[in-house]
C-alpha cells in the first residue's frame, strides 16, 4: 500500500474548506439575516480554526423560495446578503490572507424570476421557450389532464407545473419557482458559461461548488420512471436524468473554461449516486470533468436525500460507505473528499455521535478525529466546529421554514390526520431536516446566540442551546470541541501524506461499536480507533502501533486495552 496515485497535487487536495451558508452566519447589518459582511468579520476565526479556503453559498439575486438555491441572476447579489462591492473585499480580504474563495455553481435550474425563464414562459415562439423543458399535457379517458410523465419532485408532489399562459407544462426537479434549464439547448448553454461561470472567473474565484451536478442532461423521450414507491402517483426519475452520457460533455466545457483562469477547485454534488465507476468517470483527472464529488450514501445512510422514510441504521453500514468512498480513488487518477455536514443534512453530533450535554463534547471531538485524519479535501460546515446541534425536539412544526421540510409535512398532513402517521412524519423531520442545520451560528450567551442585535431577532430561531455552545466559550477553553478541532487541522497539515493523500483500510467492519481504520502513505502509517457509543469497549493495538503512545486523544484519560465512551484515538508508526 502506497499513498494515492498522485500525479498532480494541486492546491485544492490539501485544502480544508469551510462552508458558509450566508442567512445564518453573521448579521451586521442588524436585519436579523446574516450577510456578506458577517463573514469578513469572521475570517480571523475561520482561519484560526485551520481553515484555508472559504465556500460561500449562493449570495446572488434571489427571490429565496430555497435560501439561494433558485436563482433570479447570477451577475447580481441578494441585497440582503450585501452588494457585489461586499464581495470583492470579500474575496481580496481572503487573498490577502492566503486563503480562497469559491462560490456554488446552481445550473440545473434558475428561478422563475429570471429574465431567461420570463421570456420563456411569454409565449411558445418566444426565442427562449426551448431554454426550459416545456411539454403539452396528457390526458387519461376520462379527458383529465396529467402532467407529462411521473417523476416526482424532490420537493414532493410532481415535477410538472401547469402554466396557465402557453397551456404547457414545464419541468422542476424541485420547486415550481426552480424552472430546470433545457441543457440542449446550445445558446442557453453559452448564456450560462458567460453569466454563472465566465462572469465570477472574471471576477478572480478560486473555484466552484456545482449543485447537483448528475442531472442536468434529460433523456429527451422524458420517459415515465419505474415505480420504486408503490405509494405514491410520483416517482423518481432519476434513471432518465441522472448521469446522463451528455452531463459528462457538460462539465467538461465547465472545466475547459474553467482551466483558461488557472488551477480552480470544482466539487460537484453526486446526489443519489452509488456507482463507484460512474463516480470515477466524473473525479477521474484523464476525465477532466470535475476535481471531487460529494458522496451521500455516508452521511444520508438510513435515508435517501430528499426522502422522508428514516430508518435505524447500523455503525457496520455506516463504516462501510465511508470506507467506499475513501477507498474509490485508490490507484486511480481521481479525488475524494470528507464531509459530515452541510446545510442539506442534520448536525453530525446529533446523528452519528451524542448530543446529550454529557457526552455531546467527547463525541464531537470523536468525529473531528475522523473527518481530520480521512482521506481526500475537507469539507467543515458552519457550527459544526463548536459541536453545534439539532434543534430540540421540543420545538414545533412551525419553527421549521425550509421549503422541504414544510412541503412533506403538508403532504403528510394533506393525506391524512391518524395521529401515528403524523407522529412519525414528526419523528422524521427532528431526525433530518435542512432547518437542523440552517439555525442561526452560536458565536456567544448573548440574546441569538450574538447572530444578530436585530430587535425582531433573527430570521430563524436561535437553537436553545447557544448558552452552553458558542464559540465565545470555546475559543479559550483548552478542552472546548473548537480547540480540539484547531489541534486536529494542525495534525493533518502536519501529518498530510498520511492524512490527506493516504490509503485506507477498514479493520474492524462487523463490529458494532468501534470505527477501526489504517491510514498508510510512503513508509509512515496511522491507526485510528474510535468509540461510537456511550459504553466503554474492548481495543487491541496492533502489533506495529503498540508501544507509542497516541498522537492524539479526545479524552484526558486513556486506558490501553479499554476505549472509553465515545473516545476517540490516533497513533503514528
Ligand atoms: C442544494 C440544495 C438545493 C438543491 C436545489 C442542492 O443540492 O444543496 O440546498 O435545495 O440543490 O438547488
Amino acid at each position: 500500500m502506497g499513498s494515492l496515485a498522485t500525479i498532480a497535487k494541486p492546491w485544492w487536495k490539501d485544502a480544508v474548506v469551510y462552508q458558509v451558508w450566508p442567512a445564518s452566519f453573521k448579521d451586521t447589518n442588524q436585519d436579523g439575516v446574516g450577510d456578506i459582511r458577517g463573514v469578513i468579520e469572521s475570517l480571523d476565526h475561520i482561519q484560526s480554526i485551520g481553515a484555508d479556503t472559504v465556500w460561500m453559498c449562493p449570495i446572488y439575486a434571489s427571490p429565496r423560495i430555497d435560501f439561494g438555491y433558485d436563482i433570479s441572476d447570477y451577475e447580481a447579489i441578494d441585497p440582503n446578503f450585501g452588494t457585489m462591492a461586499d464581495v470583492d473585499d470579500l474575496m481580496q480580504e481572503c487573498h490577502n490572507r492566503g486563503m480562497k474563495f469559491i462560490m456554488d455553481l446552481v445550473i440545473n435550474h434558475t428561478s422563475d424570476q429570471h429574465k431567461w425563464f420570463q421570456e420563456s414562459r411569454s409565449s411558445k415562439t418566444n426565442p427562449k421557450r426551448d431554454w426550459y423543458i416545456w411539454r403539452p399535457a396528457k390526458y387519461d379517458e376520462k379527458g383529465q389532464r396529467l402532467p407529462p410523465n411521473n417523476w416526482r419532485s424532490n420537493f414532493v408532489g410532481s415535477a410538472w407545473t401547469w402554466d396557465e399562459t402557453t397551456q404547457e407544462y414545464y419541468l422542476h426537479l424541485f420547486a415550481p419557482e426552480q424552472p430546470d434549464l433545457n441543457w440542449d439547448n446550445l445558446k442557453m448553454r453559452k448564456a450560462v458559461y458567460d453569466s454563472a461561470v465566465r462572469f465570477w472567473l472574471e471576477k478572480g474565484i478560486d473555484g466552484f461548488r456545482i449543485d447537483t451536478m448528475t442531472i442536468y442532461s434529460k433523456n429527451p423521450a422524458l420517459p415515465d420512471a419505474p415505480i420504486t414507491d408503490p405509494t405514491s402517483e410520483w416517482q423518481s426519475g432519476r434513471k432518465w436524468y441522472g448521469d446522463q452520457p451528455k452531463v459528462f460533455e457538460i462539465l467538461k466545457e465547465i472545466t475547459a473554461i474553467t482551466s483558461q483562469y488557472g488551477e480552480k477547485m470544482t466539487v460537484g454534488e453526486f446526489g443519489a449516486l452509488k456507482n463507484l465507476n460512474v463516480a470515477l468517470d466524473y473525479v477521474g483527472a484523464s476525465n477532466r470533468c470535475v476535481g471531487m464529488g460529494f458522496q451521500f450514501e455516508t452521511v444520508c445512510v438510513g435515508y435517501a436525500l430528499n426522502h422522508w422514510h428514516i430508518r435505524n441504521f447500523s455503525l457496520q453500514e455506516f463504516k462501510q460507505t465511508f470506507g467506499k468512498w475513501q477507498q474509490f480513488v485508490e490507484e486511480t487518477d481521481g479525488w475524494t473528499c470528507a464531509f459530515l455536514e452541510n446545510h442539506d443534512i442534520a448536525r453530525s453530533v446529533s446523528r452519528f455521535g451524542n448530543d446529550s450535554p454529557r457526552y455531546r463534547a467527547t463525541s464531537a471531538k470523536m468525529l473531528a478525529i475522523l473527518l481530520a485524519t480521512s482521506t481526500g479535501t475537507l469539507f467543515l460546515y458552519q457550527g459544526q466546529e463548536i459541536g453545534m446541534t439539532n434543534v430540540p425536539a421540543t420545538w414545533p412544526i412551525e419553527e421549521y421554514l425550509d421549503i422541504s421540510s414544510q412541503n412533506y409535512w403538508k403532504s403528510v398532513k394533506t393525506a391524512t390526520d391518524d395521529k401515528a402517521v403524523l407522529d412519525g412524519a414528526l419523528a422524521n423531520i427532528r431526525k433530518v431536516a435542512r432547518d437542523h442545520a440552517r439555525t442561526p451560528m452560536q458565536w456567544s450567551d448573548k440574546p441569538h446566540g450574538g447572530f444578530t442585535t436585530c430587535g425582531k431577532g433573527p430570521w430563524m430561531r436561535t437553537n436553545d442551546n447557544y448558552v452552553d455552545i458558542s464559540v465565545e466559550k470555546q475559543a479559550h477553553d483548552p478542552d472546548s470541541v473548537l480547540s480540539f478541532w484547531k489541534q486536529m487541522l494542525a495534525l493533518r497539515k502536519q501529518y498530510s501524506d498520511i492524512f490527506v493523500h493516504g490509503t485506507w483500510r477498514t479493520m474492524d467492519v462487523e463490529n458494532p461499536a468501534t470505527m477501526t481504520f489504517v491510514k498508510q502513505a510512503e513508509g509512515e502509517k496511522a491507526l485510528v480507533v474510535l468509540n461510537f457509543t456511550d459504553q466503554p469497549q474492548p481495543v487491541k493495538i496492533p502489533e506495529d502501533f503498540r508501544g507509542s503512545k497516541p498522537l492524539i486523544t479526545n479524552l484526558n484519560q486513556w486506558y490501553p486495552e479499554t476505549l472509553s465512551a465515545y473516545e476517540g484515538r490516533v497513533y503514528v508508526a
